[in-house]
């Protein structure tokens, strides 16, 4: 059985990879510093706590096991914050990767998927974003993502590091089981916030800018669910082990859903009238993301199964039966 280092995988997206994984035969080993991650979403399985930008946490750990490849999840993610506090993401989300890679490479590790994301592309200039489209990210959040792919595609040809690098697009819903799930402080997502509205937690929705150039006036989004994402990094992992070839995949369901379809769909599902109010635009948001992700159904035989409907229920389960 391989062992697979999964860091931050008491985090949302990790936790619900780090089952597929074990489902799919590999023995993955966690590092978290539960910083923001919850000890529950990881229960069972091989825990290191620590931080993964220490260097020397670092050591120990790959001293430990021996391990076919690393699996990084660890990421400041919020775009407003990296306006307003670039030093934490450029710290955390480049430097400390950094970090990660040359310790990895110390050890002959050169495997490495890498949590990457659609803000590494900036206002799209095509209706659908495809791995071709140009990367011109406009906050430092996708910035800071952008700057480890750059990194990625150096390491690879001087040091033969080979990497699966995953553009998210929107991440949400939860788990089928009800045993993880979203669980963010503070909560900033668009589908978390709005069930955590709709079930008293949150008083009233704010929505961010209704003068963008799309149809509602609100910003446009490709949600995709997690376990959907989950599943693309064990088969991307699988590629990765099996041949020797960087890879870079677009992750998303092909479908731009408004943030104002998002609220509506919410209150219906969930029978909850909430009171909505709109505010100013919130700071680095683009207009638009929506994938093209034809490249990962191709070569991965990777398709989204959830639609926003079966998203938005399995997030409202888990909020109204949430463990952490
Ligand atoms: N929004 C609101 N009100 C809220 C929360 C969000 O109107 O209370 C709006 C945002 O302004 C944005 C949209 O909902 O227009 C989606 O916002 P999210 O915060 O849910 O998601 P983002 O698109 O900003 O970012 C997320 C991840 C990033 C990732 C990106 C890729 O947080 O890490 O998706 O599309 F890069």
């Amino acid at each position: 059985m391989k062992n697979i280092l999964v860091i931050g995988a008491a985090g949302y997206i990790g936790s619900h990879t780090v089952r597929q994984l074990a489902a799919g035969g590999y023995h993955p080993v966690i590092l978290d510093n539960l910083s923001k991650g919850h000890k529950e979403a990881v229960a069972g399985f091989d825990f290191e706590q620590g931080d993964f930008t220490d260097k020397a946490c670092l050591e120990r750990v790959l001293q430990k096991y021996d391990f076919a490849a690393v699996m990084h999840f660890a990421a400041c993610t919020e775009v407003d914050r990296s306006v307003k506090d670039p030093a934490t993401f450029y710290q955390n989300n480049t430097a400390g990767v950094l970090t990660l890679l040359t310790t990895m490479l110390a050890h002959n590790i050169k495997r490495f998927v890498f949590s990457s994301s659609a803000a590494i592309f900036g206002e799209p200039q095509a209706d659908l974003i495809n791995e071709n489209h140009p990367t011109h990210p406009i906050n430092p959040y996708g910035r800071s993502k952008l700057m480890v792919e750059k990194m990625l595609e150096d390491f690879d040809l001087a040091y033969g590091l080979k990497s699966a690098a995953l553009r998210y697009f929107n991440a949400s819903g939860s788990d089928e089981s009800g045993e993880i799930g979203e669980s963010h402080s503070p909560e900033t997502h668009l589908i978390a916030r709005l069930v955590q509205t709709a079930a008293g937690k949150q008083n009233g929705f704010t929505v961010f800018g209704t003068d963008y150039p799309t149809p509602d006036g609100t910003c446009i989004r490709d949600f995709v669910h997690v376990n959907d994402l989950a599943r693309a990094h064990v088969l991307a992992l699988a590629k990765l082990l099996n041949e020797s070839a960087s890879l870079r995949f677009n992750l998303g369901s092909g479908n731009g859903h408004s943030v104002a379809e998002v609220v509506a769909t919410v209150q219906k599902i969930t029978g909850q009238d909430f009171k909505v109010t709109h505010a100013p635009r919130r700071a680095g948001d683009p207009a638009r993301l929506v994938a093209d992700s034809t490249r990962a159904k191709e070569m991965l035989g990777w398709q989204p199964t959830y639609d926003l409907t079966r998203i938005i229920q399995t997030a409202w389960q888990w909020e109204t039966h949430r463990k952490y």
